[in-house]
């Protein structure tokens, strides 16, 4: 299969109602006769909420801190990211099947496009969420530099979109909820990016426990350091930058962007914000899920 050329950027697909990455639909079929193993870990989360963050302090996690095995190779190789299909590029699935147990899974999906396995087999999930106006203006940035989403437009109409649920894997407020409610019935950790950048240290805890991992305090406080915003912006097996220009340039913006909390304010107009808080509160309303828009 050809590379993606140029400024090609196809639309999204429709799945099951679900706006979705034209390559990444495709792949949909085929996983969903894929059998996870269940002693799989899966990193779930909307785009643009930590996930990457996330995957290499597992990656660290299950690697015992060692920083030698954990620069063995790209993210997306060492976390395969299950629905991931871009030309020229190997699939989520292929390279799932080069992955050894214990595996790290990485999924966007909502539930409604989730394999089944993953469910029946109980597989573990760590879940993280971010706040959904931090989460906007990520994604604005992503779609204009990550060439497999269509052109974002201008930020007033992608904010629009974002609220409608009509960016790729959907709606915002859907996913966290769904996952959340899934909690009640699947082992599942819900982390905050806010609180992972307030105490790393408490939170990686919370997922040691979760993992049946424990790891001495001297080497969690390494794996702290290592996965810091400085050190994972220049670190190139955690940063994105492996993969062709033509499916992320880094010079129209950093997948590694700021890497912060309450960016939004510097993007939001008064009126945007007024309407998105307007609208958030309908959307949320009845969830006992609380976010933190600032530190
Ligand atoms: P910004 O665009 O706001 O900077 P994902 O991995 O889910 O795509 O999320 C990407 C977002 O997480 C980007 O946010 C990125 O900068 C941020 N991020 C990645 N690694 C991080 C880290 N170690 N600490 C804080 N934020 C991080």
């Amino acid at each position: 299969m050809e590379l993606v050329r140029g400024d090609y950027r196809p639309p999204l697909e429709y799945v099951k109602g679900i706006p979705i990455i034209k390559y990444f639909a495709e792949s949909l079929g085929p996983l969903q006769s894929w059998q996870p193993r269940p002693d799989d870990l899966l990193i779930s989360t909307y785009p643009k909420s930590g996930t990457t963050w996330v995957s290499e302090i597992l990656d660290m996690i299950y690697h015992g801190g060692d920083l030698e095995k954990c620069h063995r190779d790209s993210i997306l190789t060492r976390v395969p990211f299950i629905e991931f299909k871009v030309p020229g590029c190997p699939t989520g699935l292929e390279v799932l099947e080069d992955t050894p147990p214990p595996r790290l899974l990485k999924t966007h999906l909502p539930l409604a496009l989730l394999p089944k396995g993953l469910l029946d087999q109980k597989v573990k999930v760590v879940y993280v969420a971010r706040n959904a106006k931090d989460v906007a203006v990520s994604f604005y940035h992503f779609y204009r530099m990550a060439k497999v989403h269509p052109d974002p437009g201008t930020w007033e109409s992608f904010l629009d979109k974002f609220m409608a649920g009509e960016v790729s894997y959907g709606s915002w407020y859907q996913h966290v909820q769904e996952w959340w409610e899934l909690g009640r019935t699947h082992p599942v950790l819900y982390l905050f990016y806010e609180d992972i950048q307030e105490n790393p240290k408490r939170e990686i805890q919370k997922i040691l426990e979760f993992v049946g991992r424990p790891l001495s305090e001297e080497t969690v406080d390494h794996i702290v350091q290592h996965t810091s915003f400085k050190e994972m912006k220049k670190n190139p097996m955690a940063n994105y930058t492996t993969l062709p220009v033509e499916v992320m340039d880094h010079s129209v913006s950093a997948f590694m962007r700021k890497g912060v909390t309450g960016d939004w304010k510097n993007v939001f107009t008064v009126a945007q914000n007024e309407r998105f808080d307007a609208h958030y509160a309908k959307k949320m309303a009845g969830c006992n899920l609380n976010f933190r828009s600032e530190l």
